[in-house]
Formats: structure tokens, C-alpha cells, sequence
């Protein structure tokens, strides 16, 4: 099994090979137990439709992509992109059940073209980890990867100031977040996507208001 090539030294989502093959267990022990409950009402509440194509960027083990099946009918279908081969076997291993899920080993920070486009994009604690300029690269492959009335689902860090929140949350955070989170939680990400052709935004929060569920709508020939 080769080892993560780290793109982005100060990157914490470029992990180890450690934490890439017991991803999902350390979530779980991070959050005490409480990931299980909050990954399922996240996803339910992206809302998605039984004929759904769906792009997964940076998606893992395949964890939220089983969550996501649950919702299809054999009409829609799901591709993973993870740069990860150890990711991508956990992913296979995970969705083998179901004919359509789909991983592809396959970079997401630089421009790409699958030569299809899909009616959500959904990409989960893995914006945060890039550098700003990297972020809108990623961005953009969303952008044009989805059909005109597409939904950019965006799960991630929400917006807040590091300041004003409690001793043992600001530590915590410190302690786990690389130095690219800490620029992301204040930014104003509506109105950076809207830059992008995004609008009709909605949002869905979770974890004590320190993660988001952001639906960002593909607004045509905004862009
Ligand atoms: C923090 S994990 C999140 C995984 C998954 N989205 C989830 O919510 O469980 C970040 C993921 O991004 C992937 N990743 C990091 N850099 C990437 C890149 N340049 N292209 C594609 N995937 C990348 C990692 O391999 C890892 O699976």
C-alpha cells in the first residue's frame, strides 16, 4: 500500500497512513460516540432524491456514501473521489453491495472533468484543509460539475470566531485543527460561493453550531 504524498505540508487532511485506515474509529473515539448520530441527520437533511446522481469529493471510507444509498433508487447513483488508495479500498470494501457507487482514485484540488454532471456535489470535512487559492479550485470543479439546478452540499467548519468561544472548544480546537481551518471558520463562505454562481443558500447546523450543513444552489449564467 503506498503512502500519502502530502501536496499541502501544513495540510491535516492529507493523513497518515495511521489515520486513513482507522478513520472512521477514530472519528467515533473523537467524538465520543456521537459522529454515528450526527453523519445520519446531516445527510438527511441534504435531502436527496431517490434518482440522484451525486459527486463525493474527498469521500473517504465510503461512510457517507453508504448513508447517501439509502436514499436511491436504482435510477441514481454515486461517485467517490479520493486521493487515497487506502481510502478507496475501505470505500470498495464498504459499498461493494451496491452496483451504483462508484470509487475513482482521482485528485480533487486541481481543475478535472469527468465528462458528466451531477445534481449534488457533496464534499465533507475536506474544504477546511486547503489553502484559500486551492479551495477555489475545488470550488470551481463543483461549479462545473453540476447540472444547472445542481446543490453544492458543503459540510464542513461553520462560521465562527475563535475568541468567543468557550476555553475547552477554542483549546480543542487548536489542538486538532491544521493552520488552514483556522482561516476557513472566518470566512464568509455565502458570499465567497456566490462569486462562484452559487445562490439560494440554506443551512442546517450541528455538533453545538460548530459544523454545517451548507446547500448551495447553482444559480445559471450567474457565473
Ligand atoms: C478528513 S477526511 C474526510 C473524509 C470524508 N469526506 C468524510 O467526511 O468522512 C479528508 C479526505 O480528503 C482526502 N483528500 C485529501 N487531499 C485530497 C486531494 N487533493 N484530492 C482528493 N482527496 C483528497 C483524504 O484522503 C481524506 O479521505
Amino acid at each position: 500500500m503506498q503512502k500519502t504524498i502530502k501536496l499541502y505540508p501544513d495540510s491535516g487532511i492529507e493523513l497518515s497512513l495511521f489515520s486513513s485506515s482507522h478513520y472512521d474509529k477514530l472519528m467515533n473515539v473523537a467524538t465520543f460516540g456521537a459522529y454515528s448520530g450526527f453523519i445520519q441527520r446531516a445527510i438527511e437533511k441534504i435531502a436527496i432524491q431517490p434518482s440522484d446522481s451525486i459527486l463525493d469529493l474527498g469521500c473517504g471510507t465510503g461512510r457517507n456514501a453508504c448513508l447517501m444509498h439509502k436514499y436511491l433508487s436504482g435510477e441514481g447513483h454515486i461517485t467517490g473521489l479520493d486521493i487515497s488508495e487506502v481510502m478507496g479500498k475501505q470505500f470498495k470494501d464498504n459499498c461493494a453491495q451496491f452496483p451504483n457507487v462508484d470509487f475513482r482514485q482521482h485528485r480533487i484540488d486541481i481543475p478535472f472533468d469527468l465528462e458528466e454532471t451531477y445534481d449534488k456535489v457533496f464534499i465533507s470535512f475536506v474544504l477546511h484543509g486547503f489553502p484559500q487559492e486551492v479551495r477555489k479550485a475545488i470550488i470551481d470543479n463543483a461549479y462545473r460539475h453540476l447540472k444547472p439546478e445542481g446543490e453544492f452540499c458543503i459540510l464542513d467548519y461553520s462560521e465562527f470566531n475563535l475568541a468567543n468561544i468557550p476555553f475547552f472548544h477554542r483549546f480543542v480546537f487548536r489542538k486538532i485543527e491544521c493552520k488552514y481551518a483556522f482561516d476557513y471558520i472566518e470566512k464568509d463562505w455565502k458570499e465567497i460561493l456566490s462569486g462562484y454562481g452559487f445562490g439560494d443558500f440554506s443551512e442546517n447546523f450541528f455538533m453545538k453550531r460548530y459544523v454545517r450543513l451548507l446547500k448551495a444552489g447553482k444559480v445559471e449564467n450567474s457565473k
